[in-house]
């Protein structure tokens, strides 16, 4: 593991971009897995910056997201879909067509979540996946439990995710009680993992997972297995 050390979150941001802009440059046609959540806006603000400035070309990259809420519309305000096409694919030039995250009005969702790991496997597998950090140390919405969760599934969300989510819509009801989220064993088989994390509150849970015991019970904790893990954090850990 190698763990960055930044000044602050606009630090994190750019040292963030700039790995994923060099695994670009290096493999123009890149499996990019991203995150959602306010942690990589910054990222994102940057590799639209890149992108703009002509140092990075989306044209063949393809991106895979790690979770969605179950129930939203694409075109809902608070899916990750529409996060995802206002932070970044909306102002890079990437084709749409390769952007994925899993379909949150599936009817069908165990076959969503096949077609999910399908698609992964198809283009083979994630080189590089961003991560957040859940405040119970979910990463996607991998939620703690008794094991780890190998596939893409469906999750009933924590209290806690419930609870810390709910800032972004207009009363605690309005929060999906599921998602649909990638599973551990498409994080952990991403041949680079890049873990973000700022803020005060994040700190505790991010010592646990990077140094505590490794347990379902902190999803991100399995990451200390991982063999080309960077994390990039402005906390003092
Ligand atoms: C969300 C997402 C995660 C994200 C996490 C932290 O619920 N499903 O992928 O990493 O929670 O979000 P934030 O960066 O806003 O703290």
């Amino acid at each position: 593991m190698r763990i960055i050390n930044v000044k602050d979150y606009e630090e994190m941001s750019r040292k963030a971009a700039d790995l994923i802009a060099a695994q670009i440059i290096l493999n123009p046609k890149s499996v990019l897995g991203l995150a959602t959540g306010s942690s990589p806006i910054g990222t994102y603000e940057r590799l639209v910056e890149l992108n703009r400035n002509g140092v990075i070309d989306f044209s063949h990259v393809t991106t895979i997201n790690l979770d969605e809420y179950y129930g939203l519309d694409p075109t809902h305000d608070q899916s990750y879909r529409y996060f995802m096409n206002k932070h970044l694919f909306s102002r890079v030039n990437i084709n749409m067509a390769n952007t994925h995250l899993p379909d949150g009005k599936a009817k069908d969702i165990d076959a969503e979540c096949r077609r999910y790991d399908d698609l992964i496997e198809s283009v083979g597998g994630i080189d590089l996946q961003l991560l957040g950090i859940g405040h119970n140390g979910h990463i996607g919405f991998n939620e703690p439990s008794d094991e780890f969760i190998p596939g893409t599934h469906c999750v009933s969300l924590s209290e806690s995710t419930i609870n810390a989510n709910s800032r972004f819509f207009k009363s605690r009801d309005e929060v999906p009680r599921k998602a649909i989220t990638m599973g551990i064993k498409a994080i952990m088989q991403a041949r680079k993992v890049l873990l973000i994390a700022s803020g005060e509150d994040k700190k505790e849970i991010l010592k646990k997972a990077l140094f505590g015991p490794i347990t379902p019970q902190v999803p991100a904790s399995i990451l200390q297995l991982h063999k080309d893990l960077t994390v990039i954090t402005p906390l003092d850990i």
